[in-house]
């Protein structure tokens, strides 16, 4: 077996910084795991600055500007991949959607086939598309072929009914309210590392096997 860090990134988008605040705890419950490096990156923006700066975003974004941008060279690198987005909708953010229409040549070598794949998420209200945005991501991670996990429910975290919270056995989420005025609650931030840790435990029990059997 190899003695080589297994590699876990964190590929994130955000833009009024509740995804960056979850993905550095996701990061932090990876990296507690012996013989794992795990990596924050971030997906490009497509927003013109002017309509972010009238947003309020722009100056918040200053704060993890320097994350270095995620490339679909990223990915192949990786041994398991745990993204991170706002909802818009009830799916993806359309930042993250662009990163990943740009993964067509990895899906055409199958070059994730086999990582694994998590997704973490950030919702304005409590019921405004906690499960259909992790739910609908998922998709396209199958589509590559990747081992899908989420948060079991050993996190006893997930059973919270007494304060307001997010997180679901698909991924870790957050509440980020109405105007964006909520911040990630403690149980939220618990839930997030929690996921790294799991995903990256996962990771390193499948790098103990052979590659994944190409189909006959
Ligand atoms: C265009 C747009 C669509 C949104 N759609 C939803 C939605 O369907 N449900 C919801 O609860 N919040 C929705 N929101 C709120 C965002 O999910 C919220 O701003 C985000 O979770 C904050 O994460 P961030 O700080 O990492 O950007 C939407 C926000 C925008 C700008």
């Amino acid at each position: 077996m190899s003695t080589e860090p297994i590699n876990v990134s964190i590929i994130f988008y955000s833009m009024y910084g509740h995804i960056h605040q979850m993905a550095e705890a996701v990061a932090e419950g990876a990296n507690s795991i012996p013989g794992v490096d795990a990596t924050i990156y971030q997906v490009p923006e497509l927003v013109p600055d002017k309509v972010l700066k009238n947003s309020g975003a722009w100056e918040i974004k200053q704060a993890f500007d320097h994350i270095p941008e995620a490339t679909p060279a990223v990915l192949e690198e990786s041994d398991a991949v745990i993204f991170g987005t706002p909802t818009r909708f009830g799916m993806m953010a359309s930042q993250m959607r662009n990163f990943l229409d740009q993964t067509g040549k990895q899906w055409a070598q199958g070059a994730l086939t086999g990582k694994v794949g998590s997704v973490f998420a950030s919702v304005g209200g409590q019921h405004g598309g906690h499960e259909t945005t992790i739910r609908s991501f998922h998709t396209t991670l199958l589509h590559h072929g990747m081992a899908i996990v989420g948060v079991p429910y050993f996190e006893d975290r997930l059973n919270e009914v007494e304060e307001i919270s997010g997180g679901t056995p698909y991924g870790a989420t957050t509440v980020a309210g109405p105007t964006g005025n909520r911040t990630p609650t403690q149980n939220e931030l618990e839930i997030a590392k929690t996921q790294g840790r799991h995903v990256a435990q996962t990771a390193l029990k499948l790098s103990a096997e052979p590659s994944p059997v190409a189909a006959e």
